[in-house]
């Protein structure tokens, strides 16, 4: 077995589509005959591969599933690198240290195979050498690629021995560098089909749709299988379309309902031969690029996409239909309309089902060679015309094998492989092959041979100019390159990157797409965080990341960065990008509701549009707004309801939610994709009889509360820091050169801030304490000033002012109070913003109303412990614990932004617990509530991938004011 070439692999048929057919097809899928090497030197040549089906297997063989990565199945460890190689850079030679696995079944087939047959394997990381009943059939590469095995006349009746040696690493792994765990094994399907004679070998489908006068066409290929100048049927019932095809030809369907991603028409066809039938599922659709705005069937698109890798906890990238379905209909609940495939093909079901729900895709070729970069690219394959074929390769691979997929809109070369006359080959292949869709590559931002300009995480400014560049004239003097780029759209193919408490900023993102015709959107990088399962010590699932398999070459979490976790559950940052993506925006003003329509081809008429009104947590009444034809990107104003107006109670809260009428495939009649909401909340009265508090309620060293109506409690005292998130671990792109936020404010102690009590007097019928907040060895410092009333025997209102003094030489993430309840929590009830976590540049989605989280809810489970949490707007909220329950009134006397700042946070850990542990299954609780009452928070940003928190979401030292009431209850 050659590993070490710079080709393709070798023997196996030329690339064709993937074909529902009637032929037949048997799984090869099972258990398979398994022994496992250290390297290529140490597999041995004794006869395990010959045509001997009884050949006496040594002890070293056991057993293994198929299809399965067998780092996940016992044998050696799973490993993840980002962008560099976790072996030398010596093309095209793998590593000594190399896993060799024998994979070999013994099976029967059945008559129907034996006249002529393939033998079909979807995906095998990263070599393999195929051989049947001792023959060689050849080898594969490209891991996430489809390799065909002619076996006419090598396949018998019975005791057929299919052996494979699988190389962990080969020349290949220099092609498939992408961010994710290197995963080795045969973990793709492995099938046998029938190639019936006289039947079909491949089919190209070319539908085209023209909005002019609302007609389709078909552009047929049709490749027989030995029977090349027969005449096979060719038929679409629902058209009346039934004719003879001899080779193909392009046939006029006359009029369709055109296919898009808020459409999804698909037509049934059929190619009819005498030995087999093939169904194909047909969408009628034109992409094109006219003065640099992306349109499909005519019209200007937007793409609010995500990026897929697939994963699964326990398997790795072996499919689970499950899994699939769980992830789209998730997006389109979601309002996404767009995936990448991001790096590689994915498994054939998912442009089935794209197809068929209404999703956008950018086809992307299994190739990345990112490590390159860490060596200036010296010696990328991209450039060096040795690897042509194996470039080509790939690409005719992935074309081929979903070229008849209405939903792919773009065939995208790879990611992250620097520049080189063999991306502009598969480039010109590409072209000459599928006219019909769009060509895209980020990573020659030349963007000579692609059809879009495309970058990843472009900042916001940068963004902006982009959007703006095509609207003044060109540069007298520029290039013809400059010129072809200036004629493209754009869009980012990584934006936002969703690690840990994340993405801020899709707000102004959004805003620029809406703004500039030339920007088509972008995928947020990226949907699954790619964690493996694990089980803690008491029982509770986790996830492991890089480093935990004791790799010496790792990333850590950067592996953890999804808008789902890998069990699929949802991030904040996912019910944050719904409300941006929606399809339609609600404003709710004082008299009117203004809605706009955000699809690209559709009016309203697929929503309906249910108001409701509250006051003090009750519904004062609900009805169904009249909204009557709204074109696609048009804005109405609908007058509020009469009803309303006639209501006995002024409502606190209006909310007008965009519900779907018709149940969809991907969701029920009802699911809300849109909601706007406007609140008039009534402050809370403050209690009309106080008195100045017992001293025994507060401790006698801090002056902190420390009782409070039997409830046993310490604090407030004031408070700065969180826990970094993933973002705030790393610097943004627009100051690399600086040290991230989380050392900035470690440099600086906020995380070991002492208190100082300065006074403590009665003054005016309350108790005023003064305290002094700095960090050790220096001397900026945060005056505060707590005015506290008792209010009853159980509830005490305190005034709290805070003010910074001297010299802050970093912004701070929050300004708030913290205080520690006896008991674990169980859970909160509050009126503000909910049901999820919100922070000022990750905010949309939560909405006003009565929320209630369970103990469970409170944070958000990040992978690596991380701030979350934070309920923001809260006008009271009710804290459980075992002890009792602590209610927080937020009265009028907030002086720093209004009530809407005041957010709360309960959390079962301390915030030192949750820094210092590296993963969320080995969280230990102390048994107390640990409560923080923020004024201000900090954005969270992106920089863990992009630029940090914009200007307006940082939180330079500030004053601030809150005035608290704060209650006991039993329970
Ligand atoms: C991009 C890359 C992705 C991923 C992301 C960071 O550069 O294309 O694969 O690594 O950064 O998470």
């Amino acid at each position: 077995m050659n590993i070490a070439r710079k080709g393709p692999g070798t023997g196996s048929r030329s690339p064709r589509a993937r074909l529902h057919t009637t032929a037949p097809r048997r799984s090869l899928n099972g258990t398979w005959q398994f022994r496992i090497f250290p390297g290529l030197a140490a597999a041995p040549d004794d006869g395990w591969d010959g045509d001997d089906a009884g050949w006496a297997l040594g002890e070293e063989w056991t057993s293994i599933p198929v299809p399965a990565h067998w780092v996940l199945e016992g044998h050696g460890r799973p490993a993840y690198t980002n962008v560099r190689f976790p072996f030398p850079i010596d093309p095209p030679n793998p590593p000594d240290e190399n896993p060799v696995g024998d994979y070999r079944l013994v099976f029967d087939a059945a008559p129907e195979f034996l006249e002529g047959a393939v033998l079909r394997f979807d995906g095998v990381e990263s070599a393999a050498e195929v051989r049947l009943n001792g023959e060689l059939l050849g080898e594969t590469r490209g891991s996430r690629l489809t390799h065909e095995f002619d076996v006419r006349g090598k396949l018998r009746a019975t005791g057929n021995v299919l052996a494979v040696r699988v190389a962990q690493f080969s020349d290949a792994s220099y092609l498939e560098d992408q961010d994710m765990w290197w995963l080795p094994g045969i973990f793709r399907d492995v099938d046998l089909l029938a190639v019936p004679d006289g039947g079909v070998w491949d089919v190209f489908a070319v539908t085209d749709y023209e909005a002019t006068d609302g007609t389709g066409t078909v552009d047929l290929s049709v490749t027989r299988n030995g029977a090349a100048g027969e005449p096979a049927r060719f038929r679409i019932p629902e058209l009346d379309v039934d004719l003879e095809v001899t080779g193909g030809g392009v046939i006029g369907v006359g009029g369709v309902e055109p296919w898009s991603a808020e459409t999804p028409r698909l037509y049934t066809a059929e190619l009819v031969t005498p030995a087999e039938t093939v169904t194909l599922r047909l969408g009628f659709r034109r992409i094109e690029v006219r003065d640099s705005v992306l349109l499909v069937n005519g019209a200007p698109i937007q793409l609010r996409g995500v990026n897929r890798h697939e994963h699964d906890p326990e398997r790795g990238r072996v499919f689970s239909p499950e899994r699939l379905e769980q992830d789209l209909l998730l997006m389109k609940q979601h309002n996404v309309n767009a995936v990448r495939t991001s790096h590689y093909p994915p498994h054939p079901a998912l442009l089935d089902r794209a197809d068929e729900l209404g999703l956008f895709v950018v086809l992307e070729c299994d190739l990345e060679t990112h490590g390159f970069e860490e060596i200036g690219w010296r010696g990328n394959p991209s450039a060096d015309p040795q690897w042509r074929g194996a470039y080509l390769d790939r690409m005719q691979r992935t074309v081929h094998r979903d070229k008849n997929h209405a939903s792919i809109v773009m065939w995208s070369l790879g990611n992250e492989s620097g520049t080189g006359e063999n991306l502009e080959a598969m480039a010109a292949w590409t072209r000459a092959f599928d006219p019909s869709r769009l060509i895209h590559y980020e990573g020659d931002w030349s963007s000579t041979y692609v059809d879009v300009y495309s970058r990843m995480y472009a900042s916001f400014e940068e963004t902006r100019r982009i959007g703006e560049e095509v609207l003044t004239p060109a540069p007298f003097g520029a290039t013809a390159a400059e010129m072809h780029r200036r004629s493209l759209p754009f869009m980012q193919c990584e934006y936002a990157h969703a690690m840990g408490n994340s993405p801020g900023g899709l707000e102004e993102y959004q805003e620029l797409f809406d703004r500039y015709p030339r920007l088509a959107g972008g995928f947020i990088w990226e949907w699954i965080e790619h964690g493996i399962a694990t089980t803690g010590a008491d029982g509770r699932r986790g996830y492991l990341y890089g480093g935990d398999f004791g790799e010496h070459t790792h990333d850590g979490n950067f592996v953890i960065d999804g808008l789902v976790s890998a069990d699929r559950e949802v991030r904040p940052g996912l019910v944050a990008l719904a409300h941006w993506y929606s399809p339609v925006r609600i404003e709710v003003t004082d008299g009117a509701v203004v809605i706009q329509n955000r699809y690209d081809h559709v009016d309203l008429s697929g929503l309906r549009f249910v108001w409701k009104a509250e006051a003090d947590g009750r519904e004062l009444g609900r009805g169904e707004l009249k909204v009557g034809r709204v074109a696609s990107w048009e804005k109405v104003e609908v007058a509020l309801p009469d009803e309303l107006a006639d209501l006995a109670e002024s409502p606190e809260i209006v909310t007008v939610e965009a519900v779907l009428v018709d149940k969809q495939l991907w969701a029920e009649a009802g699911h809300v994709v849109g909601r706007g909401q406007r609140a008039w909340l009534t402050p809370a009265e403050p209690p009309l009889e106080t008195s100045v508090p017992p001293r025994s309620a507060f401790d006698p060293v801090s002056l902190r509360l420390r009782e409070l109506g039997g409830l046993r409690l310490e604090g407030p005292v004031t408070s700065l820091w969180r826990v970094p998130t993933d973002n705030d671990r790393r610097p943004g792109w627009e100051e690399m050169d600086k040290p991230a936020y989380a050392a900035r404010w470690e440099l600086l102690g906020l995380n070991r801030l002492l208190t100082r009590v300065v006074s403590a007097t009665e003054q005016d019928g309350a108790l005023v304490v003064r305290t002094r907040t700095v960090p050790p060895g220096r001397d900026c410092a945060v005056d505060a000033e707590y005015v506290w009333r008792q209010a009853g025997p159980n509830a005490m209102t305190v005034e709290v002012t805070l003010v910074p003094d001297g010299t802050w030489p970093v912004e701070w993430p929050r300004l708030g109070l913290d205080l520690v309840l006896e008991g674990a929590p169980t859970g909160m009830a509050w009126r503000g913003l909910g049901p999820g976590p919100s922070y000022p540049d990750l905010a949309a989605g939560p909405f006003w109303g009565d929320h209630e989280a369970s103990a469970d809810e409170l944070l958000t489970p990040y992978v690596l412990p991380q701030e979350s949490g934070a309920r923001a707007g809260v006008r009271h909220a009710s804290i459980g614990t075992e002890q009792g329950t602590l209610v927080v009134t937020v009265l009028p006397g907030g002086a720093s932004g209004g009530v809407e700042e005041v957010a709360v946070t309960v959390s079962p850990y301390s915030r030192k617990t949750l820094a210092t542990t590296a993963h969320q299954h080995e969280l230990v609780a102390d048994g107390r509530t640990h409560v923080s009452i923020d004024l201000f928070q900090a954005g969270v940003g992106t920089a863990a991938c992009g630029e940090g928190v914009l200007p307006r979401y940082r939180l330079a030292a500030r004053p601030g004011r809150v005035t608290l009431l704060l209650e006991s209850r039993e329970g």
